[in-house]
């Protein structure tokens, strides 16, 4: 029998530091390019933290791919340090709204992020409690814990109701805390999304908003140049990084789409055994992020646009001619595929409205 010591490896001949092109990977200051203007806008509004004020409240808008993320965690940490070292404690917070969608949710995730349970002896228990009882525990704890608070929202247009930017742009005159200033930053690549805000949020919320530009293919090919100690010496094609920054670019810019494609022509020569990353690799490592990314939206959408999704994907197999079908062809093969979930379609009318 094989020994299956043989098929593991015991060194990586193409990634020295692979983490660095890692989805979650928050990368440090000096790798960090081309958003300038964007962290001193940012960094401005949040200034006034570092004296324990009130920052101002922030919404950044953009395509997706375009730092936003990265940017609001990058300043809010930086300015964790600075006041710290004025001796003002601020903390930061980062929701994931397209996780925690609900009033509930999300003031329990804000809660938790902020207690230090050792310090404050307050628990956040994972359900069972009502959301004003979160709130409370909230108010608590962010009296207790921080001068200021930062709590950056992202993906804000996920969340279901706007009571929580309520609650939290009114805490400090509602005289729900006391010895705490918050700040909120907003984060979106819905640029309507103002347009549904209650009128009293989107006064007090929207105290300054920022958008984000699309890269071009000089700064993304800046961004991964950045990144490039993440390969061992000279296993990198010269022409890696300009192609996959020309085709990202064509795209909208997306920095997110530019590393995946990079990771993967790195992945791809790996696993061919190969111990050069070669141009030739970019383009299927560009059709791998476009699966990944498609996957991504089939896996947010809901369960009946899946099944009519999945419907048109099994009569198109079918099909030899135009790929053209008729609205009835479309439903009855939707009534299939939700039988074969044990799911009730919507009705016929429903559907072509829809
Ligand atoms: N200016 C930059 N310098 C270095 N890396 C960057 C830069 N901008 C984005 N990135 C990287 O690209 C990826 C996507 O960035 P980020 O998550 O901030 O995008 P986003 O604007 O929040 O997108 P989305 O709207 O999809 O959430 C991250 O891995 C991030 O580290
Ligand atoms: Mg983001």
């Amino acid at each position: 029998m094989t020994d299956p010591e043989e098929f593991f490896r015991r060194d990586d001949a193409i990634f020295a530091n692979k983490e660095l092109l890692e989805i979650n990977h928050l990368p440090t200051n000096d790798r960090i390019v081309g958003r300038d203007e964007e962290i001193k806008q940012l960094a401005n509004a949040t200034n006034p933290a570092i004296f324990g004020q009130s920052p101002s409240n922030v919404l950044l808008y953009g395509k997706t791919g375009t730092g936003k993320s990265l940017c609001a965690k990058h300043v809010s940490r930086t300015l964790v340090d600075i006041a710290d070292e004025e001796g003002i404690n601020v903390r930061y917070v980062y929701i994931d709204c397209a996780q925690d969608t609900t009033e509930t949710q999300t003031a329990r995730s804000i809660a938790f992020g902020f207690n230090d349970p050792d310090e404050t002896g307050i628990t956040i228990p994972e359900k069972g409690i009502s959301t004003s009882a979160y709130y409370k525990r909230l108010w608590e704890i962010l009296d207790q814990q921080t001068d200021v608070a930062i709590v950056i929202l992202d993906e804000i247009d996920k969340l279901d109701s706007d009571s929580i930017l309520m609650q939290l742009s009114r805490a400090g005159e509602a005289g729900k805390i006391c010895d705490c200033k918050i700040g909120v930053i907003g984060i979106s690549n819905k640029i309507k999304y103002k347009d549904r805000m209650d009128e009293r949020v989107k006064s007090s919320l929207c105290e300054r908003e920022f958008v984000f530009p699309p890269y071009d293919a000089n700064q993304l090919r800046e961004i991964m140049d950045a990144r490039k100690d993440a390969f061992h010496d000279g296993v990198l094609e010269s022409g890696v990084i300009p192609k996959v920054a020309a085709l990202a670019a064509q795209e909208h810019g997306d920095a997110r789409k530019a590393i995946d494609m990079l990771r993967y022509a790195g992945e791809i020569a790996q696993s061919r055994g190969d111990g050069t990353v070669k141009e030739s690799y970019v383009t299927e490592a560009r059709e791998q992020a476009e699966t990944d990314r498609f996957r991504e939206l089939i896996r947010g959408a809901t369960p009946h646009s899946r099944y009519v999704l999945q419907s048109l994907a099994l009569l198109s197999l079918n099909s030899e001619s135009d790929d053209q079908f008729r609205t009835t062809t479309i439903y009855d093969m939707y009534e299939r595929v939700c039988g074969e979930h044990a799911s009730e379609p919507f009705l016929s009318a429903a559907f072509v409205i829809s």
